[in-house]
């Protein structure tokens, strides 16, 4: 029990919080040491060759780890021994090559971008110190934008799935954008395809109205797109292929066990900008699986399955959980307060003392029958959204990262910021999204009726309004603010196995570099944020994995807010280095 001093019966938390900073370096609290498990461009699959930034190539870089790492999962394979399955959401091209004319890409710089999207899965250890690092493994797999997935669930083969490449509607090739994910009771990584809509080009020429307004709410890119993929390969113009992006924003699965298993886009959990995924067993033993849209004024969703859990790892029994996603009902989240005509918009706390009230869960799709006026079901599971606003969904600040607690049973939701809450023509504030323009995010905690994650009701409190403790519009659970870490935009949510949520976050608007905190729910520390860790500069901080004796983070983008020609990161290798997204362990020294 390393995170916590020996004997010591406050658990999970014990550590002097690292004060806000803009170092370029990851930053953690005295007595902690740290090592950099994997970075982008180390081999990932036996035989890849060693990484030289000045001359990659797509079929190194489709052996080697990928760029801008977010999830982290960890599969135990034995006495501390993982899977790790890590997620790359996306490309930065200026800083991935030395040279880079983001008007005139070249083939293979193209190329180079598609394998570096996907997932990674490498076996790691334990090692003597306390940190992670990784073991040759013949488990070692790139998952890439040419990787094929098959298609499952209710939506397999739809006609909105079909394009000239495959005419089935079930043959995928690739994934993009995964964001965040979880890894599921029988071993495998669920991912979220997020914001797939950006690597599309030429979505306004499509001339069907019906299409052109389904492309529209996904934000399906117009004209010339930023990376200019489309003069690669066809599937990105929208104009060629009209189809293709519905063929992305699903929640994918990975089986880390079989290096030649085919991955899995699941129909059955809707089409959206999915954050991530996140599963727990119902009362009855059946599955439900949070999800977030990551997008402002977009939902929050709930799929429940239709079979139960088989607990165990025989071959049996994971042959039939990894069905379990193909079928059940997914729902949508409504919230209403119980502090009606108190909520101004500034974060005003209500004559309650808490922002709270009751929800429930509206059914979209069950199988092939739809609950939405005007949607068949194959229209409720590609096009989500649209059924989602027909049916009344609660509009949220950018709902991200979902995660019931395993101690308490409750469920968490990150929700980032929204700066156009109260915009001109934009929903107002309402008890569950208190505050407009909110630029620091809050975290929303629920409990599902009886504690059973089948309940279409629930009870819902907003535990954190995020920010700079000192100012009004914040709330910490009813600590007293005076004593907790300031904290903006939070991203991933996790929970160690003591119960306590930490969250790691994602763009901070106070100023100081991103990070991972720790927070109680439960007893008088409920809502004493600490800040565990700092990225550095320009970095996201993802991941999080928070184990009793380690913690592992995704260091994203570091240096993103520099210039090719004034870096400002040059993270973890320094000197003059590019800066590398890196997986970090973290473990008391
Ligand atoms: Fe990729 Fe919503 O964070
Ligand atoms: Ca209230
Ligand atoms: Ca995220
Ligand atoms: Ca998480």
């Amino acid at each position: 029990v390393a995170l916590t001093k020996p004997g010591r019966p406050v658990p999970g938390t014990d550590f002097a919080p690292v004060a806000p900073n803009t170092a370029d370096a990851l930053v953690v609290p005295p007595g902690f040491r740290q090592n950099v498990v994997i970075r982008w461009g180390d081999p990932v699959v036996p035989g890849a060759p060693a990484f030289d930034p000045a001359k990659q190539t797509a079929a190194a870089q489709a052996k080697q780890f990928g760029y801008n790492n977010d999830f982290v999962g960890l599969i135990p394979t034995g006495h501390n021994s993982y899977f790790m399955v890590v997620n790359h959401e996306y490309t930065t091209e200026v800083q991935m090559f030395p040279s880079y004319d983001a008007n005139n890409p070249t083939r293979e710089q193209v190329e180079i971008a598609w394998a570096a999207h996907g997932l990674s899965v490498v076996q790691v250890e334990k090692d003597r110190e306390g940190g992670l690092k990784v073991v040759p493994s013949r488990y070692g797999r790139r998952i890439t934008l040419d990787t094929g997935f098959e298609v499952r669930g209710p939506a397999a083969g739809s006609q909105y799935l079909k394009t000239s490449a495959d005419p089935s509607g079930r043959r995928v090739r690739g994934t993009q954008n995964n964001c965040s994910g979880g890894v599921t009771p029988w071993g495998t990584v669920l991912s979220g395809e997020e914001n797939f809509h950006q690597y599309f080009a030429n979505a306004d020429k499509v001339t069907d109205p019906v299409a052109q307004a389904r492309l529209k709410r996904y934000g399906v890119g117009t004209g010339t797109s930023t990376r200019k993929w489309e003069r690669f390969d066809k599937r990105w113009d929208v104009a060629q292929e009209p189809n293709e992006p519905n063929r992305f924003g699903w929640v994918v699965e990975i089986d880390p066990n079989d290096p030649h298993s085919t991955p899995v886009k699941h129909t059955a959990l809707g089409r959206f900008k999915h954050e991530a995924a996140n599963i727990k067993i119902t009362g009855d033993g059946r599955v439900a699986v949070y999800s977030g849209d990551d997008e402002r004024f977009d939902y929050i969703y709930k799929f429940v399955s239709k079979g139960k859990y088989k607990p165990g790892t025989s071959t049996h029994a994971r042959r039939h959980n990894m069905a379990l996603l193909d079928e059940g009902t997914l729902y949508v989240a409504k919230f209403t307060g119980d502090s009606p005509g108190e909520i101004d918009g500034t974060g005003k706390l209500p004559s309650d003392g808490e922002f709270d009230g009751t929800g429930e869960w509206l059914p979209l799709a069950s199988g092939d029958k739809s609950f939405v006026d005007g949607f068949t079901a194959e229209e409720v599971y590609v096009f989500t959204r649209l059924a989602a606003d027909k049916a009344g969904a609660t509009k949220m600040d950018r709902p991200e990262d979902i995660e019931p607690n395993p101690v308490n049973g409750r469920i968490y939701a990150a929700l980032t910021n929204n700066s156009d809450r109260g915009a001109a023509g934009k929903a107002g504030a309402d008890e569950v999204n208190p505050r407009n323009g909110n630029k620091n995010g809050h975290i929303l905690e629920w409990e599902e009726v009886h504690g059973d994650a089948a309940s279409t009701k629930f009870s819902w409190r907003l535990l954190l309004v995020c920010g700079d403790p000192a100012t009004a519009d914040t709330y910490f659970g009813g600590f007293p603010k005076n004593q907790v870490s300031p904290i903006s935009c939070p991203d991933n949510v996790a929970f160690d196995p003591y119960g306590n949520l930490w969250i790691s976050t994602d763009g901070n608007a106070l100023g100081s570099n991103d990070g991972l905190f720790s927070v109680p729910v439960a007893g008088p520390e409920r809502g004493h944020v600490k800040q565990f860790l700092t990225v550095p500069i320009g970095a996201e901080t993802c991941g999080p994995v928070v184990t009793r004796d380690f913690v592992v983070v995704a260091v994203q983008h570091p240096g993103e807010n520099g210039t090719p020609s004034a870096p400002t990161s040059h993270w973890p290798d320094g000197g003059t280095s590019p800066a590398r997204p890196a997986v970090v362990s973290v473990w008391r020294d």
